[in-house]
C-alpha cells in the first residue's frame, strides 16, 4: 500500500471513530423557537462539543425532562443528554459539563442550571450578570450544589 493510501485510511478510519465514539458528543433537546438554546449550542461548539440539536413540542420536552429525571424545580429551557447517561440542564458553561463527564460525582446524573440566570453563555444581556449556582442532579432526586459562579470570567 504507498503512502497516500495509508493517509486516506488512517483519515477514513478517524473520520468512522468520531461520528461514534467521540466522547463530547451532547444531544440537544429543546423548541424550535428557543434563541437562548441555540445561543447555548453555539457556546457548546465553541468549546468543543459536538452538539446535534432536536427540535420537540413543549409537552413532549417537559415528558423527557419527566423520563431523565429532572425535578420541575431544577429545569430550565434545554436538556443536553450525554449518550443516554447523562443529562446537563440549561445554561451550564461547557467547563463544568466536561470537567463532570471527565469525573462523574457518585451517585449524579447530570448537573443543571436551574432556570435562566442573565450572563450565562446564551443568555448574554450587555453585560449584566446574576451570580448563580450549578446544581448536581443525584439519582436518588436529590440536589446538591457542584459550583457556585459568582462572577461572569468564572464561567470559562
Ligand atoms: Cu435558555
Ligand atoms: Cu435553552
Amino acid at each position: 500500500m504507498k503512502l497516500i493510501q495509508v493517509l486516506a485510511l488512517m483519515t477514513f478510519l478517524s473520520m468512522g471513530a468520531h461520528a461514534t465514539d467521540d466522547p463530547l458528543d451532547l444531544q440537544v433537546y429543546k423548541t424550535s423557537s428557543c434563541g437562548c438554546c441555540k445561543g447555548w449550542i453555539k457556546h457548546a461548539d465553541q468549546h468543543g462539543f459536538g452538539t446535534e440539536a432536536i427540535d420537540l413540542e413543549y409537552s413532549d420536552l417537559t415528558e423527557l425532562k419527566q423520563q431523565h429525571g429532572i425535578k420541575p424545580e431544577a429545569r430550565s429551557c434545554h436538556t443536553a443528554v450525554y449518550k443516554g447517561q447523562f443529562v446537563f440542564e440549561g445554561h451550564v458553561p461547557a467547563k463544568f459539563i466536561e470537567q463532570f463527564i471527565n469525573n462523574p460525582p457518585k451517585g449524579a446524573i447530570g448537573l443543571s442550571v436551574p432556570q435562566m440566570p442573565v450572563g450565562t453563555p446564551g443568555m448574554e444581556v450587555g453585560d449584566r450578570f446574576d451570580p448563580y449556582k450549578v446544581i448536581q442532579l443525584n439519582a436518588d432526586g436529590s440536589f446538591s450544589v457542584y459550583a457556585t459562579v459568582e462572577q461572569y470570567d468564572d464561567q470559562f
